[in-house]
């Protein structure tokens, strides 16, 4: 295996941004003779959004598995808020994740319940003890953070995709979680509503400081929103650092992301 040519690039980035709420080091995950995850090496600072970029079938979706406890990794530290994720108990594992917000590739919203009674859900699921004018009045924030205040009273099927995935954020973000994990939010949108959501997503970090890993495929998404990217290849945290720093790079295979894409 090619050792990384610039890992990691981007540390002086790094400083302005709080406290570590991510940190992954040396961290192995496999699948029988599959090592999907073979030394790998991350950090999320506080306030800080990191796209992790890779190819199909890579491990980014397990990586992001890994941190919220959904898979077991084998050796190496993986620490969410400062705590080994392996070594939670059920309990802690749930405290935990109610402090992080998922958005998935399928917005997953309940068919059967209207925007409004979705994002309820999120809320009176974590029994944050909210009055209803309370609850009322942070989805109708939310929906207006994202620009669906009319929307309260459909239903999924009543909306366009790229509503459902605005949806899907609002109903993530009206918890205020401190991490947000965006596995390929903008997949299957045209170019100007994944524009749309690219730069709601950068709105709310500023908004609430929240910490993100996006992981995408759109570039134009992860220029959007990075403040610094990480090239997952072969299980490596591969190359690491701004966009600017990353697009100037030669190694093909870093530069094979960037080739399209260039500032
Ligand atoms: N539960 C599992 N059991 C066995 N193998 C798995 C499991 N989950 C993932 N894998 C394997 O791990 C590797 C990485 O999968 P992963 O879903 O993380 O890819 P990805 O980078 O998210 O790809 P994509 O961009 O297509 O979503 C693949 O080889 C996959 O077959
Ligand atoms: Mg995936």
């Amino acid at each position: 295996m090619m050792e990384p040519v610039t890992a990691p690039v981007g540390k002086s980035t790094a400083r302005e941004y709080g406290e570590a709420i991510i940190e992954i080091a040396h961290l192995h995950k496999s699948f029988g003779e599959n090592h999907v995850l073979n030394d790998f090496n991350l950090t999320v600072r506080r306030g800080e959004n990191v796209v992790v970029l890779g190819k199909s079938g890579c491990g980014k979706s397990v990586l992001i598995k890994c941190i919220v406890g959904l898979l077991k990794y084998e050796e190496g530290s993986l620490k969410v808020f400062g705590k080994e994720i392996n070594q939670l108990k059920q309990k802690e594992l749930d405290e935990m994740r109610a402090r992080i917000g998922f958005v998935f590739q399928s917005s997953a919203l309940y068919d059967s319940m209207t925007v409004r009674e979705n994002l309820e859900f999120s809320l009176r699921r974590h029994g944050k003890g909210k009055s209803k004018q309370e609850i009322l009045q942070l989805v109708e924030e939310m929906l207006e953070n994202v620009g669906l205040a009319n929307a309260i009273n459909l239903m999924p099927s009543e909306l366009s995709g790229g509503m459902r995935k605005r949806i899907g954020l609002a109903r993530s973000l009206i918890l205020k979680p401190e991490l947000m994990l965006y596995d390929e939010p903008t997949t299957g949108l045209d170019p100007i509503t994944a524009e749309e959501i690219s730069n709601l997503m950068l709105a709310m970090q500023q908004k609430y400081n929240t910490s993100s890993i996006i992981i995408s495929h759109d570039m134009h998404c992860a220029r959007l929103t990075a403040n610094r990217l990480a090239v997952m290849i072969d299980g490596i945290n591969y190359a690491e650092g701004t966009f600017e720093e990353l697009s100037k790079i030669t190694d093909p295979k870093v530069h094979a992301f960037f080739k399209n894409d260039k500032l």
